[in-house]
């Protein structure tokens, strides 16, 4: 298998420049790892991140791209605090996007902004939720229609804990690996989850087929074991960049992670036919959304 992760030894978040080779491999679903890139959360925000500052029952402590802070445990000054620290890294984010893939910025959409700071390896998760398992990112209630999802994480862990990825096959492999066992889409059957409100929008024949593969590749345990995967464990104050609609991975260990979400409609890549739209349209042989 091709190496599928790329070193980029970068130490500003604004890039002098970037290459195509990066973009093409990012386009190629690869992770962008940036070893000498850190986010740097100052004392007052180190001294709030402990998993105690998130709300019960919460995740993440998420700032949605209107602006609003959710999921902490604290009073007005910890919400300043913690909002600082969130815009910070949504903004350092935004000029890593804006000079590594300059031509997204015209169409490219900030989502939510989150800090995880749960333990990966003690969350307990059904099959469906357990990101230790090898996936591409889909989500059943979130139909997409092939909009993509690009991810920048920055492990933020005061105590110098790796975050432990696997990296697995490239999409086509995978996509192609799977396509025989997946289930056919029925029209009538996204209808019916649109009118019961169980999704946001009526699910596309490549949402379905997206949700079929996360589904088929973390119940193959076979698959997990042996596919093709090299592990890769982020050190503290390393940041990387993935699409994770396309790259196949899995979060195995860790504590204290940033990331940023962004949408992009496929046909605003410099390759849109590299695009998990792109490649299962191929496969496939007819359009899908
Ligand atoms: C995931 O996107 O599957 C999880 C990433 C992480 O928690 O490191
Ligand atoms: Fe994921």
């Amino acid at each position: 298998m091709e190496a599928q992760i790329l070193e980029i030894d970068a130490t500003e978040w604004q890039l002098p420049a970037t290459r195509k080779e990066w973009i093409a491999a990012l386009e190629a679903g690869k992770v962008l790892y940036f070893p000498r890139l850190a986010f740097q959360p100052d004392a007052a925000e180190r001294a709030l991140m402990k998993p105690e500052l998130l709300a019960t029952g919460i995740r993440s402590i998420t700032l949605e791209a209107q602006g609003r802070l959710k999921g902490v445990n604290g009073g007005p000054d910890e919400q300043a605090v913690v909002m600082r620290m969130m815009a910070r890294f949504r903004h350092q984010a935004e000029q890593l996007i804006a000079s590594l893939v300059p031509d997204y910025m015209k169409s490219i959409r900030f989502a939510t902004t989150s800090y995880r700071p749960l333990q990966v390896e003690t969350r307990q998760q059904t099959w469906r939720g357990d990101d230790k398992r090898l996936h591409v990112d889909a989500f059943a209630g979130r139909p997409n229609h092939g909009e993509r999802i690009l991810r920048v994480f920055a492990n933020v862990n005061p105590d110098g804990v790796p975050r432990v990825w696997r990296v697995g096959e490239p999409f086509e492999d995978a996509a192609r690996r799977f396509m025989p066992r997946m289930e056919k889409y029925r029209r009538w059957h996204a209808l019916y989850l649109r009118a019961m409100y169980k999704t946001k929008k009526v699910r596309s024949e490549y949402d379905h087929l997206m949700l079929q593969l996360h589904d088929a590749m973390k119940l193959d345990m076979e698959y997990q074991k042996t596919s093709p995967q090299v592990t890769m464990p982020f050190p503290a104050g390393s940041v990387w960049v993935c699409f994770s609609d396309q790259t196949t991975h899995a979060a195995m260990s860790g504590q204290h992670m940033m990331e940023q979400t962004l949408h992009l409609p496929p046909e605003c890549q410099y390759d849109p036919a590299s695009s998990p739209l792109g490649i299962l349209t191929r496969i496939v042989g007819h359009e899908l959304v």
